[in-house]
């Protein structure tokens, strides 16, 4: 059998695919068009595997997914492909419309056309997932319980409102069409591949090039991390035994202000990489992000309860992985930080 993974050569995406591959024997096409975000050296240890290939084409190329999908006689589709970066989409929200709204309903087009013509089996087995955020569902007072699905969508920036039509767009085609998709909206991820542009990587790498440690406003907008591999689990899981037309709710119970996740990235060099100072010298207020959303967290009861999912990883166990891992690459990031992120970074930091 074979599945069919979009946005592949991203940072959530190539975590997924490697996994994926050291787990099971089903084999993986990777359709991914290679934006700035994509490093398709993340899977350079895949090449020469007969079970893996790249194609790169859009997921707007419907012509060319449908003729993947019946070639290889997929079996299902996990729709990572996005433009993903928040502040990427207020500078310039057009990419965002055009990939993940009209992107995916393209992709869900050619899904459905190929989906209508397998054999009943077929048709039993397949499964769309949708990888999608919980920046959909808008920002939480600090009283506030954590959103649960069915909580209604109230997306405040160009990328949260792109990923919530994405969102509709996949419910609106399993209640018309019958298309057997799930959505998942999980909370901000970080670990290895997580491309530098942000807040995680960005800190760690400034750190130790003896850079500002930028910090939008106050500091104290909270986020609800989880480790990588913890949601590559969950989508896993979602695949092979969520429920057809479900959304999941995917987030690490782990919230914390921005302040404290840059500090403890600090802690955790000064432990991993002692330099002459700590490195929360280096710790520098910045001009606000304008719409910035004050809090996210997830209440994953119900992935819990259905699914028996749960996060392996704490914040201070994974932050340490996370660190490590940038330490032990740096070739890895000497690669994505050529000319076009520089001039991102002068841009947005300016
Ligand atoms: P990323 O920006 O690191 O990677 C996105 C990948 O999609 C890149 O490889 C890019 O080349 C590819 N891509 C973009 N447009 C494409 C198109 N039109 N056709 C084919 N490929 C295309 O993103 P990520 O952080 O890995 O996020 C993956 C998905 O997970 C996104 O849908 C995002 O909304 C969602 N998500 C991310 C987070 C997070 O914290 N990073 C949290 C929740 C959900
Ligand atoms: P980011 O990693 O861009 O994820 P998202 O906006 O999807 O949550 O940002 C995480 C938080 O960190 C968010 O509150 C914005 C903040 N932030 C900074 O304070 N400084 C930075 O340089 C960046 C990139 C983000």
């Amino acid at each position: 059998m074979t599945i069919l993974v979009t946005g592949g050569c991203g940072f959530i995406g190539s975590n997924f695919i490697l996994e994926w591959l050291a787990q099971s024997d089903e084999a993986v096409i990777n359709v991914d068009c290679l934006t700035y975000a994509a490093n398709p050296k993340n899977l350079v240890s895949l090449a020469g595997s007969n079970r893996y290939r790249h194609v790169h084409c859009s997921i707007g190329d419907g012509d060319r997914i449908s003729a993947l999908l019946a070639e290889n006689e997929v079996r299902a589709v996990v729709n990572f492909a996005a433009e993903s970066h928040v502040d990427r989409s207020i500078l310039g929200p057009a990419a965002f419309v055009e990939t993940n709204v009209v992107g995916t309903m393209r992709l869900l087009d050619a899904v459905r056309g190929y989906y209508d013509g397998l054999a009943a089996d077929a048709r039993a087995r397949f499964r769309f997932v949708h990888v999608s955020t919980d920046e959909v569902y808008g920002t939480l007072t600090p009283e506030a319980r954590p959103f649960r699905e069915g909580d209604p969508y109230r997306p405040n920036s160009p990328y949260a409102a792109s990923k919530a039509a994405s969102d509709h767009l996949v419910r609106a085609y399993r209640e018309t069409y019958g298309l057997p998709t799930l959505t998942t909206n999980c909370s901000n991820n970080y670990g290895p591949y997580h491309f530098p542009e942000k807040l995680i990587p960005l800190v760690i790498l400034n750190a130790i090039a003896g850079k500002a440690l930028p910090i939008y406003g106050d500091g104290l907008n909270v986020r609800d991390w989880l480790y990588v591999s913890d949601h590559c689990a969950a989508i896993r899981l979602v695949l092979e035994r969520g429920r057809v037309g479900e959304t999941y709710n995917i987030g690490g119970s782990s919230e914390m202000t921005n302040l404290a996740v840059v500090n403890e990235i600090c802690a955790v060099l000064d432990a991993q990489r002692p330099a002459l100072r700590p490195y929360a010298d280096q710790i520098t207020f910045v001009r606000d992000r304008p719409g910035h959303d004050r809090r996210y967290a997830v209440d994953a009861g119900k992935i819990r309860a259905e699914l028996g999912w749960r996060p392996t990883e704490t914040f201070a166990s994974g932050i340490r992985k996370t660190v490590a891992w940038n330490l032990a690459n740096e070739t890895w990031i000497a690669d994505v930080t050529s000319g076009a992120y520089r001039s991102w970074i002068a841009r947005q930091y300016a």
